[in-house]
């Protein structure tokens, strides 16, 4: 594996590769074993497989984690060895030479506005236009991105389908902990307490994908009962939501395939999870 700090650098060694399928694998870093899955599925997929680094300081709001995010380059290294042929991690400095005052945003209006946009100012405008950055750095034909992060992908496909990207999109399925919980970089700052509380989220999801299967169509009721659920374990809760999995516009009762979506904070950490639904 070669690891690049320049875009110039990583264009320069994609182009000596000619014709190469190049796959990417986005990511902020601090890899787990759901990041590793992304990397598997584009090593099996891609003749070549290039993961990028990079905490992206344009999605984090002001009072948000982007100082405290884990930075852990060299196990991240270690970890991709074997799978990835290229890493890249820009600094950023490289990303953003002028500074994030006054920069081009890719903002999907509709997208970035609702579930976690509602709660996040910019998050997704800062998603968008780091995504669409390394897609023009690096070229690829396929990029892997986590199902975990389902309004993310669902943006993601929003912007290549509307920017005329050429470029496949695979959504990877979630890769959770024995107890449910979705594997996340952000699970290391919940305490051993809040640990075992953490896998209600997914518990609760399920609950409500179950009854949705059953053929409830009670959607507030199901949310809020969900949500009251939440908090009486201890979450302060953003959203339980059951949306269209296509649009992510409010479910209805004609709607064919549902997701289940709920971000909620235990102490300083927020959560996020999602369960998709086929009727
Ligand atoms: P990050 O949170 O590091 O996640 C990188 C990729 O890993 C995303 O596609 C995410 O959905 C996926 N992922 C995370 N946890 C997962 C899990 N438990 N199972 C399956 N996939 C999982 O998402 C980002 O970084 C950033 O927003 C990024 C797209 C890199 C832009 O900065």
């Amino acid at each position: 594996m070669r690891i690049f700090e320049k875009i110039a650098d990583v264009r320069a060694a994609l182009a000596s590769r000619g014709t190469a399928r190049v796959g990417l694998v986005p990511t902020m870093g601090n890899l787990h074993d759901g990041h590793l899955t992304l990397v598997k599925t584009c090593r099996d997929a891609c003749e070549l497989t290039v993961v990028s680094v990079f905490v992206n300081p344009l999605q984090f709001g002001p009072n948000e984690d982007f100082e405290a995010y884990p930075r852990t380059l060299q196990d991240d290294a270690a970890l991709l060895e074997h799978d990835a042929d290229i890493l890249f991690a820009p600094s950023e400095r490289e990303m953003y030479p002028n500074g994030r005052e006054g920069h081009t945003l890719v903002s999907v209006p509709r997208l970035a506005n609702i579930l976690c946009g509602a709660h996040r100012p910019g998050h997704f405008d800062g998603v968008g236009t780091v995504v669409l950055k390394l897609f023009n750095i690096v070229g690829p034909s396929r990029v892997f991105f986590g199902e975990k992060d389902y309004q993310q992908l669902t943006l993601i496909r929003t912007v290549c389908a509307q920017l005329d990207l050429p470029i496949e999109i695979t959504g990877v399925p979630t890769v959770r902990a024995p107890d449910g919980l979705a594997l996340s970089s952000r699970n290391r700052y919940l305490n051993a307490e809040e640990r075992t509380r953490a896998p209600a989220i997914y518990r609760t999801l399920s609950g409500i994908s179950a009854a949705l299967a059953r053929g409830d169509r009670s959607f507030t009721a199901l949310e809020q009962t969900g949500a009251a659920h939440l908090r009486e374990v201890g979450f302060d809760v953003d959203y339980v939501s059951v949306r269209d999995a296509r649009t992510l516009e409010p479910a209805r009762s004609g709607t064919g395939e549902f997701v289940v979506l709920a971000a909620a904070r235990l102490g300083r950490t927020r959560l996020i999870d999602n369960v998709r639904v086929q009727v």
